[in-house]
């Protein structure tokens, strides 16, 4: 059932009515298949609205992620990096805004005309390669996308939709039934193998352009990927800020124990994908660990979904 706001957009509404539809997560709306992926209507509405509205900054750096694979983690990062000469850490915008704040989103703000003229070149997008938009992909933005073992985002997204949208007493899908779904293909910016998938043959074809991470890979080796992180973005640490433990500082800055024992990120507020809708700013900080999928998955269903990422994966050089 398509609701009020939606039907009140003609444009949108024509094009809504010649898609697939998909069971959601027992979320208000069905979802809807747009080029290849799932979106509910007002997602939908967002990623059409970012393809007429947004237009890059020069030099603009680009976060993507499929989502619940670390994004605030990563803008939290990209933004302390771009940053450092302008913020000390005493004083810094991330002290005191979550970092969906600091680094907005493309379907979002920027699709709405929030915040269009940003202060830095640094935004972000849940968007898939494929439906970004033609100016992203012939300019000379930079492009940095983050995925993360589609076990742990599984069970992050279903903690994220039930605090989102429930009354925290009963869980709006159950684990099984949403489980059943993801391994479909059937979530919010998915099926994730084609979310990967895109970015990953991207990255592989435009090195310069396009820096493929895992989260994974950036709890294990922090440093490294910190430092590579900036090279790519056209920020490197200096000599002297390595040797001022530059790197390590802002690494620590971002951990999840600082940014999660903020109080800004366990009592704020965040728009959602509507403007008027508000959501905490803590359902982005739960437990940020690698393998938490242990806790929630069978043998059975882990094994399951390893199948689906090892066939839907096969002969790209992809892994988990
Ligand atoms: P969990 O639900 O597994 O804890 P996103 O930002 O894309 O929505 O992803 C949210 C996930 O990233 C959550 O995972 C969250 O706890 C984790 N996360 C948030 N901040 C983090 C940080 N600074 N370091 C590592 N993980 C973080």
């Amino acid at each position: 059932k398509l609701n009020t706001r939606w039907e009140s957009q003609p444009d949108y509404g024509d094009i809504i009515t010649t898609l697939p539809v998909g069971e959601s997560w027992n979320l208000p709306s069905n979802f809807y298949k747009y080029q290849r992926f799932w979106y509910t209507p007002e997602y939908l509405k967002a990623v059409i609205s970012a393809k007429q509205r947004f237009k890059p900054l020069d030099k603009d750096v680009i976060l993507c992620t499929f989502p619940k694979s670390g994004t605030n983690w990563l803008k939290a990062l990209a933004f302390s990096i771009m940053t450092r000469t302008k913020f000390d850490f005493s004083s810094h915008p991330l002290l005191t805004a979550p970092p969906s704040t600091c680094v907005s989103y493309i379907e979002f703000e920027q699709a709405q005309g929030i915040n269009a003229s940003r202060e830095f070149p640094l935004t972000s997008t849940h968007i898939p390669y494929s439906s970004l938009l033609d100016s992203i992909i012939s300019s000379d933005c930079k492009i940095v996308y983050m995925c993360r073992d589609p076990k742990d985002a599984f069970v992050s997204w279903w903690y994220h939709v039930n605090s989102f949208m429930g009354n925290n007493k009963e869980p709006i899908i159950s684990l099984e039934k949403a489980f059943g779904l993801f391994c479909q293909g059937i979530a919010l910016f998915g099926p994730f193998w084609d979310h990967f998938l895109e970015y990953w043959k991207a990255s592989l074809e435009r090195p310069d352009k396009i820096l493929f991470l895992k989260y994974e890979d950036i709890k294990r080796d922090p440093s490294y990927y910190v430092k590579k992180l900036a090279d790519f973005m056209g920020y490197p640490f200096s000599m002297k800020e390595k040797a001022d433990c530059c790197v390590e500082n802002i690494i620590e800055f971002c951990s999840f124990e600082k940014l999660s024992n903020l109080e800004v990120n366990k009592s704020g507020k965040l728009r959602g994908v509507t403007v008027d809708a508000e959501y905490p700013a803590k359902i982005f900080f739960r437990k940020g660990k690698i393998g938490d999928w242990k806790n929630h998955l069978t043998g059975d269903m882990a094994n399951r979904l390893d199948r689906i990422i090892e066939e839907k994966l096969s002969g790209s050089g992809l892994k988990f």
